[in-house]
């Protein structure tokens, strides 16, 4: 059984406002799973799915490519992204993946207190601390069930991940639009709900003043090289963010990829569901081994594991061919955790083959 320690409130001011002159490569924020990738490797470490893309995906990305004279025209991409989540146009910004629409908001907003719900993905901090604004920390213990009390009453931004990497914790929707008070800004990171059958607790339809969603497209549909994502807020917020977006920031063939996949819904569910089917194998088959725990309830395309001593057990799965996600890097966790990415079950057979053999 797991111990679960009464959350703690952590404030870093003073590591944040360093990080502004430190080497972002030295940096375990701007640490990102690409970064243990090597040839030859299975990666379960980066979740983006990596199967060929379907002839409707390729077939417009490839046509794209003799239209690459002209400047981007954005309207159509918009247009579909904002009719998938019943939006109008004007609540769209579509950026070069989800990663720029962090940035965007470091550029803009101007907050008074800060606040990351951790542990998450590690950009929106890094990118908050280095456009200067001091971050503070709320890091949710295991299992990270979010308890909206947790946040500063006065914190007038407050951003989380939903589902939430690297945990893979969904968190209920009145969770979050508790979080929705006046005054503060509250972002969602949603780049993996639609890893999530029917979404269910997804904000992007919903209107709430100070609300912010942002999603990505590069997980589910493999499109993580293209870089595009799109950030969903009211009007008067994304024409600020558009004021210090680079001009033309999204190219012809990601804004192709936007339109299409933007009613790709079938597909979309199917894969969601297979990511289910997938994940449900890969939990029942770590159940096996003693001493690896899956932690809180995984939902999306990953799982977050806690076993005694991860880091040298990734290093002996590495020499084995396998590579996973070192969970040290992330705020909250530490040298015995590990995120593994949800791959099909015959991937997942060959890696618990190696990884029994391993865990010592
Ligand atoms: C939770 C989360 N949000 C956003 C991103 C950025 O995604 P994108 O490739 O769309 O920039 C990532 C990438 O790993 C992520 O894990």
């Amino acid at each position: 059984m797991l111990t679960s320690p009464a959350p703690l409130l952590i404030s870093v001011q003073l590591a944040a406002l360093c990080r502004v002159r430190h080497d972002h490569r030295m940096d375990p924020l701007r640490h990102h799973g690409d970064v243990e990738l090597r040839p030859g490797l299975v990666d379960l470490a980066v979740n983006v799915r990596t199967e060929p893309h379907p002839e409707w995906l390729s077939a417009p990305l490839l046509a794209s490519m003799s239209d690459l004279a002209a400047y981007p025209d954005q309207t159509r991409a918009r247009a579909a992204i904002a009719a998938r989540h019943g939006r109008a146009p004007e609540e769209v910004l579509l950026t070069a993946g989800a990663a720029q629409a962090f940035t965007l908001l470091a550029q803009v907003l101007t907050p008074r207190r800060a606040v990351v719900v951790h542990p998450q993905f590690t950009e929106p901090e890094a990118a908050l601390a280095a456009h200067g604004h001091v971050v503070e920390r709320v890091v949710l213990a295991p299992p990270f069930t979010l308890d909206p009390g947790l946040v500063p009453a006065d914190a007038d931004l407050v951003v989380l991940g939903n589902p939430t990497n690297p945990t893979s914790v969904l968190h209920p929707a009145p969770a979050l639009t508790a979080l929705a008070v006046p005054g503060r800004t509250l972002v969602v990171d949603e780049a993996f709900a639609d890893t999530i059958p029917g979404e269910p607790e997804s904000l992007a339809a919903t209107r709430l003043p100070g609300l912010v969603v942002i999603r990505s497209l590069t997980k589910t549909w493999g499109l993580a090289g293209l870089r595009i994502g799109y950030l969903l807020a009211d009007p008067a917020l994304i024409r600020a963010l558009t004021e210090v977006q680079p001009l033309w920031p999204v190219s012809t063939p990601a804004l192709v990829a936007a339109e299409v996949c933007a009613t790709a819904h079938a597909a979309e569910e199917r894969i969601a569901h297979e990511i289910a089917a997938d994940r449900a194998y890969l939990v029942a088959r770590l159940a096996e081994i003693h001493g690896v725990e899956v932690v809180g309830t995984p939902t999306s395309s990953f799982v977050l594991v806690r076993t005694p001593g991860a880091l040298a057990l990734r290093e002996r799965l590495i020499a084995r061919g396998f590579v996973v996600r070192r969970g040290d890097t992330f705020p909250g966790l530490g040298p015995d955790w590990l995120r593994i990415s949800v791959r099909h079950t015959a991937v997942t057979d060959a890696f618990v083959d190696v990884l029994k053999n391993e865990v010592h």
